[in-house]
């Protein structure tokens, strides 16, 4: 950043799910390409983008929150530029402006390759939103800027033609379009050869994709880029579990480095709630999608989103959700109490009627469930060796490192002559419900 002007600086603070982190870096490539430099921290910049989520109307609160600071920053520092990015200006548009007084300019996640000329355009005066929604936009051939030089994220697909009654991001994302299959395989090549460990396939629905010069799906581009970066671990989300195929699971089963761990968001254990929230499948069908993988992959390790207090939800269809959990013991979730999003099919045509404080209650209760289960399991890896690739120090000291197994569980060690980027054997010695703890072992015994 050393001699930029202010004025050619930017800084972007991202919200949400890893493809919106993914973005974020395929931003920062389009405003380096225009000359434009990325600061160290806020402050230092003189163009603040927030590139936000709108799944969950607190997501929508912490953005809020945001916007009112840079107001005061504004009012001190003129000609400072203000964008918000991503989900939360496709959703609520133009109103935005009126909203919140910070905002100079607006993109939707298919305009992000206009964010370079908005900027210029909001120099010579007033306020700008670029939100169309562009079904063939993949960002094909922007190379994304990444974090670090470890784990990377490739955007494969994009959108979601699900119709889920509760989720905005059909509306926000729109509609399904795959990265051709040859642009893929040609990213992965440039990370194997920069000497990423780890490579993460994402989309709203990894399983519709679908490459338009050949034809393949998801399972046979899965295959392809494990088979591209052997030495690389291989993870992939999001998947819908009505398109979970036993190709699949083969696929996964067959190739070492595909990591045996699979995110199958269920919302709820309760047909009946299934049902209205038009996922599309019964809990008995998601419960055999759980015993072909464990058929085919017995070590996986799965993880899941549930929503507690969805419309018309009952106790009993609670007591549903909580015994779901108990059945599958998943290894990890991501628990949310419902909040209706305007505009979706719950909010147009249910009543949001379960009150809040029975919400939270519930989501609660579950919490605490999948904490025992999480905590369980992970106590009884206690005593053995796994396989850890090392990512960053641990948030507490620098003495010790933090990784993941390939099953997506977090193992803190003793630093020893480890640095991040490294794979390793740690033997486990200790356990709660979120961590492993443990020391490195010089091989498996
Ligand atoms: N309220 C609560 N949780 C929601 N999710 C999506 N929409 C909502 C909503 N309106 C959750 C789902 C989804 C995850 C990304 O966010 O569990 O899988
Ligand atoms: Fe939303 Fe359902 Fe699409 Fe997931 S599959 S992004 S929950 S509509």
């Amino acid at each position: 950043m050393m001699g930029a002007e202010k004025g050619s600086t930017f800084f972007i603070h991202t919200f949400g799910c890893q493809m919106n982190q993914a973005d974020s870096g395929i931003i920062t490539a389009l405003f380096q390409a225009e000359g434009y430099v990325q600061a160290e921290k806020e402050l230092d910049a003189g163009i603040v983008l927030l590139n936000t989520c709108a799944v969950r109307e607190n997501a929508v609160d912490r953005v809020e929150h945001f916007l009112q600071r840079l107001q005061g920053r504004k009012k001190r520092e003129k000609g400072l530029i203000v964008g918000v990015a991503g989900c939360i200006p496709q959703y609520k548009r133009e109103e935005m402006f009126s909203l919140y007084p910070a905002i100079d300019f607006l993109a939707g996640p298919d305009t992000y390759r206009t964010i370079p000329l908005l900027v210029e355009q909001v120099r010579r005066g007033g306020k700008l939103a670029s939100l169309e929604l562009n079904s063939k936009e993949t960002y094909e051939g922007v190379e994304p800027v990444r974090d670090g030089v470890t784990s990377a994220f490739v955007p494969v697909m994009r959108g979601c033609n699900n119709r889920c009654a509760y989720c905005v991001v059909p509306f926000t994302r729109g509609r399904e379009r795959s990265q051709p299959f040859s642009s893929v395989m040609l990213e992965v090549q440039k990370l194997v050869a920069s000497g990423y460990r780890e490579i993460t396939l994402l989309g709203q629905n990894v399983n519709s994709y679908w490459d338009v010069e050949h034809g393949y799906d998801f399972s046979a581009l899965l295959d392809a880029v494990s088979r591209e970066a052997p030495k690389a671990r291989i993870r992939f989300t999001t998947s819908h579990p009505k398109d979970i195929s036993e190709s699949l699971v083969r696929a996964i089963a067959s190739r070492p480095n595909i990591c045996n761990a699979l995110h199958l968001p269920v919302q709820s254990g309760s047909s009946r709630m299934l049902g209205r929230m038009h996922r599309g499948h019964t809990i008995e069908e998601y419960m055999e999608k759980i015993a072909l993988i464990r058929s085919i992959i017995p070590d996986v390790t799965l993880s899941t989103d549930i929503i507690a207090g969805f419309c018309g939800e009952q106790e009993e269809d609670h007591q549903a959700s909580l015994a779901l959990l108990s059945n599958v013991r998943f290894d990890s979730a991501y628990m949310f109490f419902y909040s209706t999003r305007p505009g979706t099919l719950a909010a147009e045509t249910l009543e949001d009627d379960v009150p809040e404080a029975v919400k939270k209650r519930r989501l609660q209760e579950i919490i605490d469930l999948q904490n025992q289960i999480s905590s369980s399991l992970f106590h009884e890896a206690i005593g053995t060796v796994v396989e850890v690739l090392a990512e960053s120090e641990s948030r507490r000291s620098t003495e010790r490192l933090m990784g993941r197994t390939a099953g997506n569980r977090t193992v803190v060690f003793d630093r020893e002559h480890h640095q991040p980027g490294d794979l390793l054997h740690v033997r486990i010695t200790g356990a709660t419900s979120a961590t492993l703890t443990g020391q490195s072992v010089p091989q498996v015994p």
